[in-house]
């Protein structure tokens, strides 16, 4: 096993308002001697700017960062997720709490953990140096009084790095995060190695991807190099792309000799966006059980999950073949759960407590969605959702209404939900030909 160091010297990390030139000073912390300027300027600290933007009551101004509030639902799990982790997910919860943020744009998450995830410690990283006074100024907005910090001890750092680097470094100086955040542009795999290798062993990684032409299976060659999947054009394309995302980030896992377990993924439309937070565990699992292939045949509409020792197997055994070549087969990729229902379940309690659960913020409802990840992690639910038109062309009948449908499958015994990937769309272990049984049964055509 190996050991992982407790990040103590972080806290001493000189702070924000330095030079640019001493940026890359203080992404090197413990520097003691820079303590005095930061006390100097923030005597004479000018005033914020007016906040132009607020999420759950936290304001900031993103000024010139890429900054969408689409994302802002992202964020909110992203803070309810590391709060639970604070307060029950650590092997100390009374070690300080220690968040970064590799590509922080305006340093709106960053100001979240701090101000409403309670870290004791938020590393804000941006490549971008132009960024750096919006950083400071929003971060700038955080009091750091409550608990009052030891003398000497920094709430949070400012760097421009380049996240690979960041990350690495604070690994080879046993810097090691509770929570580490990479919201890139385009995807992230090239990311994941290092910030596997900088996060505490149990701590969550937040990872996000917009490469829909990977996941959607236009740009498997992409898709094979950056996750080590194959992916082609599937059914429920935006399932595949965060099962593309976890596998990517499992290989990488076991890889360094760990495994992980998927916390929650999300799937949002504008972007479209694809975000997981995993948790590192230690120790391998066995590698291959919640990692395989799944395929598609477009002649029944039938999806299946197989086995690396299955792969010779690979086929549908439907008889009615209307296509030559039927069966799409992607991987390997995540075939396991892609959330963890307690985890969700405490999520959803925090989000009640907080009086986020039921607020629409751009167009999202933290209850509606948590509700229904939380079926989506049933684990005899395979992977895959079934769209509501694809039965009812296949049943030759009406779309049954969603609700309908679910409630007669659940009384046949089947495991159903809706998807939150999918509108419209089903997540069920009933094989499409009895769910076109039923769909017709609804319409009295049985
Ligand atoms: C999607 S934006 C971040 C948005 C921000 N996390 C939020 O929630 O509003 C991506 C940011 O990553 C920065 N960036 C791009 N490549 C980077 C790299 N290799 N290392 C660090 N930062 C990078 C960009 O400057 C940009 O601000
Ligand atoms: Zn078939």
């Amino acid at each position: 096993m190996r050991c992982r160091a407790v990040l103590n010297p972080i806290l001493t990390a000189a702070s924000s308002p330095l030079p640019p030139a001493a940026t890359m000073a203080a992404a090197a912390i413990s520097l003691h001697h820079s303590l005095t300027p930061i006390v100097q300027l923030s005597r004479h600290r000018r005033a914020p700017p007016a906040c132009t933007h607020s999420e759950r009551g936290v304001s900031f101004d993103p000024s010139s960062a890429f900054y969408r509030s689409d994302s802002a639902a992202g964020r909110d799990l992203a803070v309810l997720a590391a709060t639970l982790h604070r307060r029950h997910g650590r092997p100390d919860p009374s070690a300080p709490f220690l968040c970064l943020d590799a590509m922080c744009g305006c340093g709106v998450r960053a100001l979240r953990y701090l101000s409403q995830a309670g870290a004791d410690f938020v590393w804000a990283n941006d490549a971008s140096e132009a960024l750096r006074p919006v950083i400071l100024a929003n971060l700038s907005r955080f009091e750091r009084g409550s608990p009052p910090p030891e003398k000497g001890r920094r709430k949070w750092v400012v760097s421009h790095n380049d996240a690979t680097r960041l990350l690495a470094e604070r690994y080879l100086r046993r810097e090691h995060f509770d929570v580490i955040d990479v919201d890139s542009f385009g995807g992230d795999a090239a990311y994941v190695r290092a910030a596997l290798l900088a996060l505490k062993i149990g701590g969550l990684l937040y990872l996000t991807s917009t490469d829909w032409r990977s996941a959607r299976g236009y740009g498997s060659r992409s898709s094979l190099s950056s996750y080590g999947a194959y992916v082609r054009p599937m059914p429920y394309p935006n399932e595949i792309g965060l099962r593309m995302v976890i596998g990517g980030a499992a290989r990488e896992a076991a890889l360094l000799g760990f495994h992980i377990t998927p916390i929650f993924s999300y799937f949002a439309y504008h972007g479209p966006i694809y975000r997981v937070m995993i948790q590192l565990c230690n120790g391998k699992d066995d590698g291959i059980s919640n990692y395989g292939f799944i395929c598609h045949c477009k002649s029944c509409g039938q999806s299946q999950t197989f086995r690396f020792d299955e792969l010779g197997q690979i086929s549908c055994g439907c008889p009615d073949r209307i296509d030559i070549d039927p069966v799409t087969v992607v991987g390997p990729l995540w075939t396991g759960a892609l959330h963890d229902a307690s985890f969700l379940t405490e999520m959803l309690t925090l989000a009640n407590e907080w009086g986020w659960a039921y607020t629409v913020e751009n167009g999202v409802t933290l209850e509606k969605l948590l509700s229904m990840m939380i079926e989506e992690s049933d684990p005899r639910l395979p992977p895959g959702y079934i769209r509501l038109d694809e039965i009812s062309r296949r049943a030759k009948v009406n779309s049954p209404p969603l609700g309908t449908l679910i409630n007669s499958l659940r009384k046949e015994g089947f495991s159903a939900c809706r998807s939150h990937i999918g509108a419209n769309a089903i997540k069920t272990n009933c094989p499409i030909a009895s769910c076109i049984n039923i769909a017709r049964g609804i319409r009295n055509l049985r």
